[in-house]
């Protein structure tokens, strides 16, 4: 096993895409403390402990409070532009993001708004230079079909060119089982030319990630990591060769596995599913891409050939044009 210690700038030098990342996930302490002390907000708890969460529950309930701190236009573009710089950061060449209005107090029932506001901080990130992001508009799972169905109707009206996919995130566990709630508003969507990205197979069981696949028509999963519980819905991942976007820190920081050692992305990659490394919510998490490449390099030994095919995959499973597509893959040839 190669237990070299990663070389962090070799990393960040790998051509590579996001695609399991959430804007939610983006925002530093320091801007929520100062953001709150404008607005009086009372904080969750002080902000050296602002960051450790009780779970995933906890943790979705936080990210009410972090976006409800955000009012205008010009802050969500801001957000947006921050996250784009540190994808550039990190040497990211081109990440989906994941943003679920339902956090968002402030903007509830104005999402063109938000696409807009987030939009015009993507384009000046891009005229400055920076990595270019498509948007996944996401569900919660604990929503009706009937919100799902306007959020579908919303976006197919809209046709935003900054809109990828059609996604759905939070807590399946509180939920309970749900594709068959999700699988109309997904076939719309997917019949309208949107992508779609699930999670599941985090708090859901392999079953979870079986109803992502059949039910919902799932394009790419977001997490999957417990289909390793099911050799047959292993089976079908291979088969259709369904990637998943997997997110080591995420999984051990909100419970899933306690430590890098036991996470199955490597028992996955090996059966043949098709798997690539990202962050999930980086800022509040404590992580970055280039770590967790470094992370899974380390505990798995994975030789240049392996690092490179992960991050082909998430280059592959991404939702960026043709033409961002190839310059990546070419620079990942010279890599
Ligand atoms: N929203 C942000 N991060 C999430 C996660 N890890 N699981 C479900 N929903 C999320
Ligand atoms: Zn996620």
């Amino acid at each position: 096993m190669n237990t070299a210690t990663p070389d962090l700038t070799r990393l960040r030098a790998l051509p590579r895409a996001e695609v399991h990342v959430h804007l939610e996930g983006c925002f530093e302490a320091a801007m929520l403390a100062q953001w709150a002390a404008r607005f009086n907000e009372p904080m969750p708890r002080p902000i050296e402990r602002l960051f450790a969460f009780e779970g995933l529950a906890d943790f979705l309930h936080f990210l009410d409070w972090a976006c409800g701190l955000v009012r205008t236009p010009e802050e969500l573009a801001q957000a947006a532009y921050a996250f784009s710089q540190r994808l550039a950061a990190s040497g990211t060449g081109y990440a989906d993001l994941i943003f679920n209005p339902t956090h968002w107090r402030h903007w509830q029932g104005r999402l063109p708004a938000m696409v807009d506001a987030l939009d015009a901080g993507f384009r000046a990130a891009e005229q400055d230079g920076l990595p270019p992001v498509g948007l996944c508009v996401s569900l919660l799972r604990t929503q009706s079909a009937d919100a799902a169905a306007e959020l579908v109707d919303l976006l197919v009206q809209l046709r935003h060119p900054r809109v990828v996919a059609l996604s759905i995130d939070g807590n399946e566990a509180a939920a309970g089982r749900t594709g068959p709630r999700f699988a109309e508003a997904f076939r719309r969507a997917g019949a309208a030319g949107l992508k779609r990205t699930v999670h599941a197979g985090e708090s859901s069981g392999p079953e979870g990630v079986r109803d992502a696949v059949e039910l919902l028509g799932a394009d790419r999963i977001d997490h999957g990591v417990r289909a390793i519980e099911d050799p047959q819905v292993i089976d079908l991942l291979v088969q259709r060769q369904i990637p998943l976007g997997i997110c080591p820190t995420s999984n051990r920081v909100l419970g899933v596995y306690p430590s890098i050692d036991v996470h199955p992305i490597e028992r996955l990659r090996a059966a043949g599913v098709p798997v690539s490394i990202n962050t999930d919510d980086p800022a509040l998490l404590g992580t970055g891409l280039e770590h967790e490449y470094a992370l899974c390099q380390k505990a798995f030994g994975w030789p240049d050939d392996v690092l490179r095919a992960v991050a082909r995959t998430s280059i592959d499973a991404s939702f960026a044009n043709d033409d961002v597509k190839a310059s990546l893959r070419d620079a990942l040839g010279r890599w």
